[in-house]
C-alpha cells in the first residue's frame, strides 16, 4: 500500500490537491471534513452530534474521528493506499492511525506539509465563503480554526520530521504549479 497525508492549515489547498494526487496515484481519497460535512447533511446521530462544533470551529472528539478511521478502513481493504486529508489533527489521532497501518502491516509513506500564510488561508476562505457558503469559512471561525491549527495540529509536524516523513511544499501559486512541485518532491523520495 502507498500511504500519504497531507497536512496544512485550514484553506492550504490539501483538498485541491488530495484530489488530483489520489487521481495520479490511484489512491482512496478520505477527506474527514467531508466525511463528517455528509454526517450533518445527512442529519444522522454522529452528524447531530458534531454539528455545533463544526459550525463553532472546534476539533470533533478524537474518539469520533478513530471511530470514522475505522470504519473507512473497514469498507476499503483492497485499495492500493490512501491519501489522508484532514487526519490525523492530534498526536493521539496520528497514534491511532499508526496503530492501524501497522495492523494492515502498512505505513505512511510520506506527509505533504502544504505552507501557507495566514493572510493568503483568510483570503481563500472568505473567497469561498461567498461561493460556497460554508458555515465555518467566517471571519470569527477563521480565526479560531488557525489558532486551533497551531495549538493542537502543527505539533505533528515535529512528530513526523522526527520519521523523515515530512516533505515541505509552498502552498502559495497556481494550483497547478503547487501539484506539480508535490510531485516533484514525492518522486524523488520514491526513486
Ligand atoms: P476540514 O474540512 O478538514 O477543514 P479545514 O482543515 O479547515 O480545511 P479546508 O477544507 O477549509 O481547506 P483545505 O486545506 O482543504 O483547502 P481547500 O483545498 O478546500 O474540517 C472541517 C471541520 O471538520 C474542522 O474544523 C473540524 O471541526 C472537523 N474535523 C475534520 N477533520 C477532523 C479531525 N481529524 N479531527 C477533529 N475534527 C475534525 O481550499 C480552500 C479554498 O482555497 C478553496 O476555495 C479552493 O478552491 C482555494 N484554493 C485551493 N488552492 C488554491 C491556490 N493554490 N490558490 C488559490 N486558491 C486556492
Amino acid at each position: 500500500m502507498f500511504n500519504l497525508i497531507i497536512f496544512g492549515p485550514p484553506g492550504s489547498g490539501k483538498g485541491t490537491q488530495s484530489v488530483k494526487i489520489a487521481e495520479k496515484f490511484k489512491l482512496k481519497h478520505v477527506s474527514t471534513g467531508d466525511i463528517l460535512r455528509e454526517e450533518v447533511k445527512n442529519q444522522t446521530d454522529l452528524g447531530l452530534k458534531v454539528h455545533r462544533m463544526m459550525e463553532r470551529g472546534e476539533l470533533v472528539p478524537d474518539e469520533l474521528l478513530i471511530q470514522i478511521l475505522y470504519s473507512v478502513m473497514k469498507n476499503n481493504k483492497h485499495v492500493s493506499g490512501f491519501i489522508f486529508d484532514g487526519f490525523p489533527r492530534t498526536i493521539i489521532q496520528a497514534k491511532a492511525l499508526d496503530t492501524l497501518m501497522q495492523q494492515l502491516k502498512s505505513e505512511i509513506f510520506r506527509v505533504i506539509s502544504l505552507d501557507v500564510s495566514d493572510k493568503e488561508v483568510i483570503a481563500r476562505l472568505l473567497r469561498r465563503a461567498e461561493i460556497e457558503g460554508r458555515k465555518d469559512d467566517n471571519l470569527e471561525t477563521i480565526n479560531k480554526r488557525l489558532v486551533i491549527y497551531k495549538n493542537q495540529t502543527s505539533p505533528l509536524l515535529d512528530f513526523y520530521h522526527t520519521q523523515n516523513k515530512l516533505i515541505k511544499i509552498k502552498g502559495k501559486g497556481s494550483v497547478e504549479d503547487i501539484f506539480n512541485l508535490i510531485i516533484l518532491k514525492l518522486d524523488k523520495c520514491i526513486y
